[in-house]
């Protein structure tokens, strides 16, 4: 395989980066990244065994995915995306330019490139929006913020390359629950990586409402594992699947963190945002096929309060 993945020095990518290693039947992996965020520590350290490339470029330019995909990839992973739901309220205009147009544009260059045909689209459970209840792949979509809305429609146009190519393409699109865990790329915009941090550090967690409310979460090395299962599944081709390790409420990761952190802190509030939307995603969809995720909250969190250890080991000191 000759892989290009978008958006492989953030988060996921740069963990999808060290999952892929392991992976034998790949020969090169490239990285179309603009590198906004100067996660330079994502491309450092990569495990040997196949060749790497980078693109320094932007999915939002046509010209730079075309040079990115070249004349020899024949597998595409599509992560690169403005990824904080709560700033797209603001930043709809972007969000639609990098999520939505930047994926129009990955669709096109595969479309034309006659050697790609497999397409790995990083979409997220949001698309569910306000749900009661339990949702599948078959539920509804109502996505509650623009940064749902455009990842939804992208992965529309992603599932409809196989029809457009007649076959050529098989195009998977993985709805990810919140992630969490470590990284190179670590990000902590997401409730789980903040949470460690704050707790880590003393600074009051915010919890909105009374906490119950659930939501889908998944380690970011199953993350991982999920898009390399996929490769190696046909079965995954031209559908959308939920990738979740377990669904869980806020009270519940409290409940996980503070015997690990004795500086944590809670302050309730009840500012109305999006992160009061309480539902749970079956995944047994994916797991029909054979993935299973290895990894717990309980790990995650367990993992975080030894990589913070110097602040988890004592409780605060100084007011
Ligand atoms: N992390 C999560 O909780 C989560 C959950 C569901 C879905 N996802 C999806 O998974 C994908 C990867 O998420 P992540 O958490 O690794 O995000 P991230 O923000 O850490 O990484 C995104 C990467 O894309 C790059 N990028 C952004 N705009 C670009 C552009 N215009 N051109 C080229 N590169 C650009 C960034 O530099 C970064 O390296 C995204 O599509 C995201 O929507 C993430």
């Amino acid at each position: 395989m000759n892989i290009l993945i978008t958006g492989g020095a953030g988060y996921i990518g740069s963990q999808l980066l060290r999952a892929l290693a392991e992976d034998t039947q790949v020969d090169r992996v490239r990285i179309l990244d603009n590198m906004q965020d100067e996660k330079f520590q994502s491309l450092m350290n990569l495990p040997g065994g196949h060749h790497y490339d980078l693109v320094l470029g932007d999915v939002r330019n046509e010209d730079d995915v075309r040079r990115a995909v070249g004349d020899d990839t024949d597998t595409v992973i599509h992560l690169a995306a403005l990824t904080n739901a709560t700033l797209s309220f603001d930043r709809r205009d972007d969000t639609e330019l990098t999520n939505y147009v930047g994926t129009q544009n990955v669709v096109r260059a595969v479309q034309q490139a006659p050697h790609v045909t497999r397409l790995i689209y990083a979409s997220t459970t949001s698309v569910y929006g306000p749900t009661s209840g339990t949702v599948n792949e078959e539920s509804p979509c109502n996505p509650a913020s623009p940064y749902g809305e455009f990842k939804l429609k992208g992965e529309r146009d992603t599932l409809a390359l196989a029809k457009l190519t007649d076959g050529r393409v098989k195009p998977t699109a993985l709805r990810f629950a919140t992630v969490y865990g470590n990284s190179p790329g670590l990000r902590v915009h997401t409730v789980v990586n903040i949470f460690a941090f704050r707790a880590a550090v003393g600074i009051p967690l915010e919890v909105f409402g009374s906490g119950e409310q659930k939501r889908p979460f998944i380690h970011v090395n199953d993350v991982a594992r999920a898009v390399a299962f996929c490769l190696q599944e046909p079965r995954t081709e031209g559908e959308s699947f939920n990738v979740v390790g377990e669904n869980a409420s806020v009270n519940d990761i409290l409940a996980l963190i503070e015997p690990r952190f004795p500086r944590m802190q809670v302050r309730h509030t009840n500012k109305e945002i999006l992160n009061q939307i309480s539902y749970q995603v079956d995944s047994s969809k994916l797991a029909a096929l054979g993935f299973a995720p290895e990894q717990t909250l309980r790990d995650g969190i367990e993992e975080f309060a030894q990589l913070y250890g110097a602040f988890t080991r004592t409780p605060l000191g100084v007011a």
